[in-house]
């Protein structure tokens, strides 16, 4: 299978937490290649459009609330099937139906703040890591 990408955002509660260093290991040693990443904050327009898909959830002001409340780390990762084996990687959405050992089982609170993001299709990982990332930061 061809190496593809995805897009991750270490969430501001795992940030505040002091989780960066043990996410980002856990991403590394089950095999993603880091091809573009910084430390970031989300302004209130950035969240609404990064998560406008959601815009009519009942969540969605918190989200929006909870995304842009402290900085978070953007990272383009790549290997093969990155965007299905990345999912597994971190876990279901709601940490407590999460797999042990997952990232959201590890570092997640709850399922509004719940540690990481991941693309949830190679056309969205595309369109997500283009929002955060200028093609001369992309390696
Ligand atoms: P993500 O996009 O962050 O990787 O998460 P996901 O695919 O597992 O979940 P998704 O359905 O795309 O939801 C996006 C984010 O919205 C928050 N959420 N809160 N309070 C709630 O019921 C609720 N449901 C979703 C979570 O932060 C989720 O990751
Ligand atoms: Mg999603």
């Amino acid at each position: 299978m061809a190496v593809n990408k995805t897009l991750t955002m270490i969430k501001p509660d795992a940030v505040r937490d002091g989780h960066i260093g043990g996410i980002l290991n856990q991403i590394t040693d089950a095999g993603f290649r880091i091809s573009a990443m910084k430390l970031t904050q989300l302004s209130l327009a950035d969240a609404k459009a990064f998560y406008a898909v959601h815009e009519e959830r009942p969540f969605f002001g918190e989200l929006v609330e909870f995304m842009t409340s402290g900085p978070i780390v953007a990272a383009i990762l790549e290997k093969e099937n990155a965007v299905d084996d990345f999912r597994t990687l971190i876990g279901s959405t709601n940490p407590a139906e999460a797999a042990p050992g997952t990232i959201r089982a590890r570092f997640a609170k709850s399922i509004g703040e719940n540690a990481v993001h991941g693309s949830d299709s190679d056309e969205n990982a595309q369109i997500e890591g283009d929002f955060h990332f200028a093609g001369r930061e992309q390696f």
